[in-house]
């Protein structure tokens, strides 16, 4: 038997208000996210008040959104049995900022929260994402090269020490090494700013509890071996006034003996003027380990020697034997002295001669500058005689060599001067370190100690 499918007026009305509901229950969850995604939920204790970001990235809503709803959980676990404070309800607020380096998109996710006490805790969390492939982007793609994680490491490590000692935050020195040691896991929170590279450290990865997270900045300046090129922005290098220095052609060089004469322990004041006058005769350019702490007091030396085409080398901040200080120390010796450098002339010293020539793997790593040491040792500062410093260079020199002096004596230079003298009739010429290495086709490693070429 056929059943009669024809239906009612009635029947005809229920259909289409079924076909009504079920479209409004399909847009209720399927409609368009807004462009506003606010949030409030208020109760007796506490307000909770969320800007959800929005953009195109599902993969980075649905993990900005987790990591607030997680935050906010914790958040009301953690007040829900709580008394008010002076009859103010606790509060939990997120809001999020955008940010673009070329194709790169970068979400930071900011939440502050208040659970008692006197102030609000914050939490960044920052998301990255290429634009073209919305490909998800972790450190590791910033990262310049395989070193870069240690070599960040190694900077976090420092920043944290600073941040301590200038913080007064008690920390100890193995819990910070190991908080920061090269492990992406230490470096999930960063943030790249306008300083430069911002990581967080969650309560007691670095520290105690007590002090919360900690936040330190490490400047573009430090990062140019850790970030990819591209997103080094904006060095901040102080250039107090524009120095050029004189750049030479090594052409008239390579056919010939080729020696560096070295200067340890100034600038030397009018000594190092007196050596600077003469070294035009010899057609000489020299290399200068400055001690940091001189370099303020004898910055003219510094500019006029390296206006002129000198090198200016690092011989650490305090001439203290790296051998027995930590990695903090070290740290702050070779760091403060490329500082006070480049606020005469603009640059850092690339090249290091550790005092004593006390060098081994660990401060290498630690310092990231070429090892520069000598294999001519005039041992000016002992007999201060200029004869006997001319004396013991003739004896020595050969082509590649590295001779030390020390120009903070009146003898040195005088002795520095006449061996040059003899030098140059005898077919040498007289070059800084970089551009001995330049002539003798040496890329120098940051591995090894030169004595010489
Ligand atoms: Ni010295």
């Amino acid at each position: 038997m056929k059943q009669s499918i024809k239906l009612s007026k009635a029947g005809k009305r229920t259909i289409g208000m079924l076909f009504v509901v079920v479209f409004l229950v399909l847009f209720v969850f399927f409609r368009p996210k807004p462009i506003d995604n606010h949030n409030i939920e208020e109760t007796k204790n506490y307000i909770v008040k969320i800007d959800y970001p929005t953009l195109d990235n599902k993969k980075i809503l649905k993990e900005s959104a987790e990591f607030i709803d997680n935050k906010k959980e914790e958040f009301i676990d953690s007040i829900k049995d709580l008394d008010l404070v002076g009859g103010a309800k606790y509060d939990f607020i997120a809001t999020y900022s955008l940010n673009k380096m070329n194709e790169i998109s970068g979400i930071k996710v900011t939440i502050f929260y208040y659970t008692g006490g006197n102030h609000y805790i914050r939490e960044d969390k920052s998301y990255y994402y290429n634009e073209n492939t919305k490909e998800f982007l972790g450190l590791k793609d910033f990262l310049k090269n395989d070193q870069s994680l240690d070599k960040l490491s190694v900077l976090a490590y420092y920043y944290l020490m600073e941040y301590a000692s200038s913080n007064d935050v008690n920390i100890l020195d193995n819990v910070v090494k190991d908080g920061t040691k090269a492990d992406f896991k230490n470096y999930e929170h960063f943030n790249l700013t306008s300083a430069g590279l911002e990581v967080t450290f969650v309560p007691y990865q670095v520290a105690s509890w007590a002090d919360g997270e900690i936040k330190i900045t490490i400047p573009y300046k430090d990062l140019t071996e850790v970030l990819k090129d591209e997103y080094i922005k904006d060095i901040d290098i102080i250039k107090p006034e524009e120095i050029k220095p004189e750049v030479r052609d090594l052409e008239e060089f390579k056919d010939k003996k080729l020696i560096a004469f070295t200067f340890d322990d100034g600038p030397g004041g009018k000594y190092t003027d007196m050596l600077l006058d003469g070294l035009d005769k010899y057609d000489a350019k020299v290399t200068f380990f400055v001690l940091g702490n001189r370099v303020n007091q004898f910055a003219n030396n510094i500019r006029r020697a390296y206006k002129e085409g000198n090198q200016i080398g690092s011989h650490t901040y305090n001439h203290l034997n790296l051998y027995r200080l930590n990695d903090y120390d070290i740290l702050k010796e070779v760091k403060n002295t490329n500082k006070a450098i480049r606020n005469i002339i603009g640059v850092e010293p690339t090249i290091l001669r550790p005092p004593y020539g006390n060098i081994n793997s660990k401060i290498k790593s630690l310092t990231n500058m070429h090892t520069i040491l000598w294999d001519v040792d005039t041992l000016d500062w002992k007999n201060k005689n200029k004869d006997k410093v001319k004396e013991e260079v003739l004896k020595h020199a050969h082509d590649g060599a590295i001779v030390l002096f020390h120009d903070i004596y009146k003898s040195s230079v005088e002795g520095a001067l006449e061996a040059m003298e003899k030098l140059y009739q005898d077919g040498y010429r007289f070059v800084t370190i970089d551009e001995m290495a330049t002539l003798k086709g040496v890329t120098l490693d940051y591995e090894k100690s030169y004595f010489s070429f």
